[in-house]
């Protein structure tokens, strides 16, 4: 039977990716959640939503999970970076950051836990090596970063709360990859990886990974910018 595979953020960068690389798998329907359409594979195996995960997005998450039905593979790719010193980050930056990155995640997963395949189901969520504990931090980036920091707390935490049931969740802090946010946290930089690369990495992470590997923050980093 058919897996359907959940991607929030699919308009560019590495979420564009992941919808191209799993309309290549075989037996899956890829659904592109993004406020904005973007990049578009033509498939019949890709269908695309208009979804943001700003305000209230418990309620137009649960909507949208009721049309699609059982889900294999939910994967939070979106996110959100401000680059700016500490004090010249304003209320917006700040609350913008943590919605995008942190709190419509979490308000995602509310309204996906109950369509969650009751069998097996894997929930990615993807962070940075920003929000990784101990590792490298770059001034500009503390809005961001913290956020990040966040979404790594909430899969420990998820997953406790969750370990008797067969939604697995995990974390991927993602190194550089050039990408639209790569370039404005750090411009001009080379990444030594293009969306494609660590698109085909987090899919088969997302389809095998959850076998072996329960609430684990992992990170996946060839550089340091
Ligand atoms: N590139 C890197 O080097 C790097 C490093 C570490 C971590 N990451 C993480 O990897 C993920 C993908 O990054 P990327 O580099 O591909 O970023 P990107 O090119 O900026 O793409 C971000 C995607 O998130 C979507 N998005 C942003 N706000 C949204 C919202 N409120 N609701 C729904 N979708 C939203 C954007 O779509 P619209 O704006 O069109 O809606 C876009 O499709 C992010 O979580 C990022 O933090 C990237």
């Amino acid at each position: 039977m058919s897996k359907n595979i959940v991607i929030i953020g699919t308009s560019r960068g590495i979420g564009a990716a992941l919808v191209n690389f799993f309309a290549q798998q075989a037996d899956c329907t890829a659904h592109a959640l993004s406020r904005k359409q973007g990049s578009v594979v033509e498939s019949e195996k890709v269908k695309y939503h208009s979804f943001d995960l700003g305000l209230d997005c418990r309620k137009s998450a649960t909507a949208l999970f009721e049309k699609i039905g059982s889900i294999d593979i939910l994967i939070n790719n979106a996110g959100f970076l401000v680059n700016k010193p500490f004090l010249e980050l304003s209320h917006e930056d700040i609350s913008m950051s943590y919605q995008t990155n942190i709190v419509g995640v979490m308000e995602t997963v509310q309204a996906a836990v109950p369509f969650m395949n009751s069998t097996r189901s894997h929930i990615v969520n993807i962070s940075s090596m920003g929000g990784f504990q101990g590792s490298m931090k770059f001034a500009g980036l503390a809005a961001y970063s913290t956020s990040k920091a966040a979404l790594c707390s909430f899969t420990e935490l998820f997953s406790e709360e969750y370990k008797e049931t067969t939604i697995t969740m995990n974390c991927l802090c993602l190194g550089a990859v050039q990408t639209e946010m790569l370039e404005s946290a750090f411009p001009g930089y080379q990444a030594p990886l293009n969306p494609e690369q660590m698109a085909s990495y987090i899919g088969d992470f997302s389809m095998n990974a959850d076998q072996y590997l329960r609430g684990k923050i992992i990170p996946v980093s060839l550089s340091t910018p």
